[in-house]
């Protein structure tokens, strides 16, 4: 048991295993995202069909567990990818064994922390507005209304563009990265898994910002 912790303490702060647990969370998170895409797009049902999906999600008594793993996985990602990136600036011009923008520097993979960091103010603000307000449970159109009504303020739907955009660029080059990290580099793999993470950047910013402008033109509601 003893060997065991000591082995993954070993993997955990070497410099390769560090980038392989951003690259596991961030793809972990990646899973999460189009999970909550799905259940978005519940809103353009209408509010009986997205509240009893809402109803359906809290009543789950796994619901704590999952969260907190999430919560877990989140945290994870973010404390090895900040830990990764200072330890990146110390090391600088002398790279650790995996290289970060082998392939060429490109806006995605030189703004990883601060679009992270937007994502991460995004992420608090969300989840302050959407579930600890607790407003879905004294608005008469539950948390379907409280959807419609933030949507409806021009400022949040700017606020959600800019953080999904900043999203679809720390995505832009995380999903390749992280394919990446983990050896999968072959010339004839490498072109398909860029496109696709290219097009899953594209389809999370687009997908996810569609709703607020929709709700804003009067389209969802
Ligand atoms: C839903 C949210 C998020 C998703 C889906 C996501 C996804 C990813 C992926 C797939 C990678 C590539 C890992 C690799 O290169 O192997 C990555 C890297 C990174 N993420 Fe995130 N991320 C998210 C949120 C955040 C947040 C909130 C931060 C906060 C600071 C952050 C900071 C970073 C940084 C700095 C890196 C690059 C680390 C390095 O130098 O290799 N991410 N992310």
């Amino acid at each position: 048991m003893i060997a065991l912790m000591n082995a993954l303490i070993r993997y955990a702060t070497s410099s390769i295993g560090k980038k392989q647990i951003v690259g596991l969370t961030g793809l972990m998170l990646c899973g999460f995202l189009a999970g909550h895409l799905a259940g978005n797009f519940l809103l353009y049902k209408g509010e009986g069909v997205f509240n009893a999906y809402a109803q359906f999600l809290t009543s789950n008594p796994l619901l704590p567990y999952i969260e907190l793993a999430l919560l877990g996985v989140f945290m994870t990602h973010i404390g090895f990818a900040l830990w990764v990136t200072w330890e990146d600036l110390l090391a600088r011009p002398e790279r650790y064994a995996v290289r970060r923008n082998a392939g060429g520097r490109t806006i995605g993979s030189s703004t990883m922390i601060y679009t992270g960091a937007l994502t991460l103010a995004f992420l608090l603000f969300h989840v302050t507005v959407f579930k600890l307000s607790g407003e879905a449970e004294q608005h008469v159109r539950g948390l379907f209304g409280v959807v419609i009504d933030c949507f409806k303020s021009g400022a949040w739907v700017a606020f959600y563009a800019a953080a999904l955009l900043g999203l679809g660029v720390h995505l832009s080059h995380g999903v390749q990265s992280a394919f990446q990290t983990f050896g999968v580099n072959h010339e004839k793999l490498t072109p398909g898994i860029k496109a696709a993470g290219l097009l899953f950047a594209a389809a999370m910013a687009v997908c996810f910002g569609m709703i607020p402008v929709l709700t804003k033109m009067g389209r969802i509601g």
